[in-house]
């Protein structure tokens, strides 16, 4: 018996599913019982996550894809239905960071990062939400941010597109209620990820920014991803039943001051 009621048996579809939030989710919807279909863009990392997870006696399966290529958010729905028989639980986590104004970002990162983030997320809820329908129904969590709520100078079009993500997630949230499925957001504060440590790596002082994201927080530290993950599956659980269109934050504390 797991920890969340209404995961077990159920099948899940995460993206961004290779590393940090994203493998956390997988990993701890696969401990609670669902059949996890996994897709990420690094196949390598994607291979490691699937396997650990079997290696717990969990059902996974991985799609290497492109989050904001609709052919793969396609086939990476397809591969739920054709896997597991259906698919019940959407967790488009997929995402980027771009740390720049937006007069020094190229024009590429702008648009990679709009397309993974934001696009990314509208796609695999598109392909999934008629399965998700003809599945019974079920729940979507998204990855919001911190960065929805408060706006980092340093961030301006990942902040724009978490914002998006979070009234996208409401919008939903409105429109598929009455049907079955409960739309919600998970939104993340600093977490100890893959992508958190690239922008240490890619600071002019990597020692001064790990210390710097450490006091972020009023808690004092960067949250671990299993943080992240544990809200995430209460809110795609049966205990989150009244939760319609929330955006959860967990953040140590760092929105409150
Ligand atoms: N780490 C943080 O501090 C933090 C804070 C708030 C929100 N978030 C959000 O959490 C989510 C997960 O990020 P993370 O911190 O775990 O980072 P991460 O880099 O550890 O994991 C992100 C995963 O997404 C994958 N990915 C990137 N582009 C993709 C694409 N086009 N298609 C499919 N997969 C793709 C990466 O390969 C990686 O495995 C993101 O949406 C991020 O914006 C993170």
């Amino acid at each position: 018996m797991g920890q969340y009621a209404g995961i077990a048996g159920k099948v899940a579809l995460v993206t961004g599913a290779a590393s940090g939030i994203g493998r956390a989710i997988a990993t701890l919807a696969a401990r609670e019982g669902a059949a996890v279909v996994m897709m990420d863009v690094d196949g390598e990392g994607l291979a490691q996550a699937v396997a650990d997870i079997r290696a717990e006696g969990g059902q996974a399966q991985l799609v290497i894809g492109d989050g904001s290529s609709p052919a793969d958010c396609e086939k990476a729905v397809a591969t739920a239905v054709e896997m597991f028989g259906g698919l019940h639980l959407l967790f488009p986590n997929a995402g980027v960071a771009l740390m720049a104004s937006v007069v020094d970002a190229s024009v590429e990162d702008i648009g990679r990062t709009i397309d993974v983030n934001l696009k990314g997320v509208v796609l695999i809820c598109k392909y999934a939400i008629p399965r998700m329908l003809t599945s019974g129904g079920g729940a979507i969590v998204t990855t919001g941010s911190e960065m929805a709520f408060a706006a980092d100078p340093a961030n301006p079009v990942y902040d724009a597109t978490k914002a998006g993500v979070v009234m996208l997630t409401k919008s939903m949230a409105l429109d598929l209620i009455k049907q079955g499925i409960r739309v919600n957001s998970v939104c993340p504060g600093v977490t100890n990820t893959r992508l958190l440590q690239r922008e240490v790596e890619t600071s002019p002082d990597p020692v001064a920014r790990e210390a710097e994201n450490n006091a972020w927080a009023p808690i004092g530290r960067v949250a671990d991803p299993m943080e992240i993950a544990h809200p995430a599956l209460f809110l795609a659980s049966e205990g989150a039943s009244f939760m319609v269109g929330s955006a959860v934050l967990v953040d140590g504390g760092f929105t409150s001051k």
